[in-house]
């Protein structure tokens, strides 16, 4: 079957597109289909006199985005875009499209969401979940090429590992009620036990009522677990791992980069080591920048963008106050009212994209924190166990799929990284 990413191998035959009208344009005696098919973009030109009556014809009848098959020769031009054009022989609507609601001026966000199911063709949109595609592919080529076993943790779940204020709840049959899952680490936790390092990556619930460009209420999260790493370890690897994604991306993906516009020279800076700062350093320099906030209050969106401005690279805040954090984090070994974990902040304003941590590994001390969390202890029983045969120390990190898209594609909102957001006012279409 002929694609129009495939035209190269193409040249002097005849081919048979099948797609959609992007956009048309008539000069004289040249008409100008512009024809997508998912793959691409190309230009099939029909000279009158030579291309065939109907194409003349059509040319009134087809609005944009009717469907149709556009055969041609393929043609060497270097001028259009991608590089090819085909030379119109016939031209065969499939179905003809009128008055398409999204058209070449602009649109207002509402418009464009309440029309999301027509929106994802245009180019932008396409470019960003295209990059999606390929962020995706290299999340699982990482831990693949790492020896990470991928473990599907469950969407339903019994307990909660990141607070109970944002859970969605649902019935389940005669146990009580089942929750979306928020995060599958405690699952990811078991299985280190047999397998050392794994990750999964799969949709997660939050039932936060954030109104923010970096807040969904369903979004991806990538997590990995790892036996035996310690903080730094955890660390190191995520440097890595961010690292090895944007590389990827630069090399996949330009043709998409420069239909959104990306700066890429400021994602060639990224490569290990990453700086890192405490959260106590953290809080300083937010009162240099004159921030109210005081040591012990969590770091918002604001100051995370404030932070972030300081260097050109991600940047890890590390060593956040227990009382901030997630009750499976571990004690800080000088400081007990600190964790051992990091915060890892993307460069140009675009916030937290990770959470990690090392975990607490000592029976007694998980035992304490879960009841001064006021958490059932008989739910945890399980998670308990797994610091009662063969405990070790071990960390872990979960990564937002659509903050980091949103940064390397350099898109405002994180609405435009997922086909279908759902937010806090939109669960339509
Ligand atoms: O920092 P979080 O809450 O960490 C965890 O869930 C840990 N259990 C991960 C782990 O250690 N295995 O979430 C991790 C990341 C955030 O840094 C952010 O990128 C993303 O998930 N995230 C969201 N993305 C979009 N919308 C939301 N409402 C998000 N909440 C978290
Ligand atoms: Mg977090």
């Amino acid at each position: 079957m002929f694609l129009i990413s495939n035209a190269k191998d193409f040249v002097g035959e005849e081919v048979a597109v099948r797609g959609w009208l992007y956009n048309k344009r008539s000069k004289g005696k040249i008409i100008f289909y512009i024809i997508r098919d998912g793959s691409g973009y190309i230009q099939a030109v029909a000279v009158s006199g030579e291309a065939p009556d109907s194409a003349f014809e059509l040319y009134d009848k087809l609005g944009l985005e009717s469907s149709v098959i556009v055969k041609g020769i393929v043609r060497d031009e270097p001028r259009a875009p991608g590089g090819y054009e085909l030379t119109l022989t016939d031209i065969e609507p499939v179905h003809i499209s009128k008055d398409y609601p999204i058209t070449k001026k602009e649109h207002g966000v509402a418009f464009l969401m309440e029309h999301r199911h027509l929106w994802l063709r245009s180019k932008k949109q396409r470019a960003i979940l295209r990059i999606r595609n390929i962020l995706e592919k290299a999340i699982v080529d990482f831990f693949y090429e790492n020896d990470f076993v991928r473990i599907d943790t469950p969407i339903l779940t019994a307990t909660t590992a990141e607070g109970t204020s944002n859970l969605f709840a649902t019935d389940y049959f005669d146990l009580g009620k089942a929750f979306l899952a928020q995060t599958g680490q405690l699952y990811l936790e078991s299985a280190i036990f047999a397998y050392g390092l794994v990750y999964n990556f799969g949709p997660t619930f939050r039932a936060e009522k954030s109104k923010t460009r970096r807040h969904l209420t369903e979004f991806w999260m990538i997590e990995a677990e790892e036996a035996f790493f310690d903080n730094d370890d955890n660390i190191a690897l995520q440097e890595r791992f961010i690292s090895y994604l944007v590389r990827r991306v630069l090399d996949e993906c330009a043709d998409e980069l420069k239909i959104l516009e990306r700066d890429i020279s400021l994602l060639e800076k990224i490569a290990p080591p990453f700086p890192k700062i405490t959260y106590d350093e953290a809080i300083e320099l937010l009162h240099k920048k004159n921030f109210k906030i005081e040591w012990g209050d969590d770091i918002g969106g604001d100051e995370e963008t404030a932070i972030s401005a300081e260097f050109e690279k991600p940047v890890f805040v590390m060593n956040y106050p227990r009382k901030i954090k997630a009750f499976y984090m571990k004690e800080h070994s000088e400081r007990p009212e600190l964790v051992k974990c990091a915060d890892l902040l993307a460069p140009e304003g675009y916030g937290e994209i990770i959470g990690s941590s090392q975990r607490e590994d000592d029976y007694d001390k998980l035992l304490q924190q879960i009841r001064n969390f006021g958490l059932p202890e008989n739910a945890y029983s399980w998670y308990l166990d797994l610091r009662k045969y063969g405990s070790v120390p071990h960390s872990g990190f979960g990564m937002g799929l659509e903050r980091t898209l949103a940064w390397i594609t350099g898109i405002p909102h994180v609405r435009e990284a997922i086909p279908f957001p759902r937010m806090l006012y939109r669960i339509y279409p």
